[in-house]
């Protein structure tokens, strides 16, 4: 491929949500144009994974992601510009944006955890970088 040292979307962000409470209990929502930095098309699940299990293991050429523990927790291990960084996600008002060419691995699930990744782009396995050595390659690392 001959798109390598292109200068990438590429970014990771922690983030804390407003909570709408009151003693019926609480309440977090996202709405494109309003809390999100980028408008939702797709959102899906992860649960159900045993806590010896690794998952992730790639990056994206474009797409952007918010990942929320919903329920339990999850560690999610960063790497983007030369830099890595581990996020334990464990409350349904804190989410991590992870944007474009940043290789991502998600671990330590705990048995009750459901982590919600919303998306700004269809599934498409054409954004995916899965192997390793070629992210490297492409983010000039
Ligand atoms: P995969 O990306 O391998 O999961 P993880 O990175 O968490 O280990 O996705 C698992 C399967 O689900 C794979 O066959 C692709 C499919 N999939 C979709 O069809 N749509 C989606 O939006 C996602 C995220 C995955």
């Amino acid at each position: 491929m001959s798109n390598s040292n292109q200068d990438f979307l590429c970014d990771v962000k922690k983030v804390f949500f407003d909570v709408k409470g009151d003693d019926k209990g609480r309440l977090v929502f996202f709405q494109n144009g309003n809390n999100l930095s980028f408008d939702i098309k797709r959102v899906f699940f992860i649960y159900n994974t045993k806590d010896c299990i690794s998952r992730g293991h790639h990056a994206h050429y474009k797409t952007k992601q918010l990942l929320v523990a919903t329920s339990g927790c999850v560690q999610i291990n960063c790497e983007w510009k030369g830099r890595k960084e581990s996020f334990v996600l464990s409350r349904p008002d804190m989410g991590l944006i992870i944007e474009g060419m940043v290789w991502h691995t998600m671990d330590n699930f705990s048995s009750d955890c459901v982590l919600m990744v919303l998306a700004d782009s269809y599934y498409d396995e054409a954004d995916y970088v899965r192997d390793y050595n070629e992210f490297l390659r492409v983010s000039g690392q």
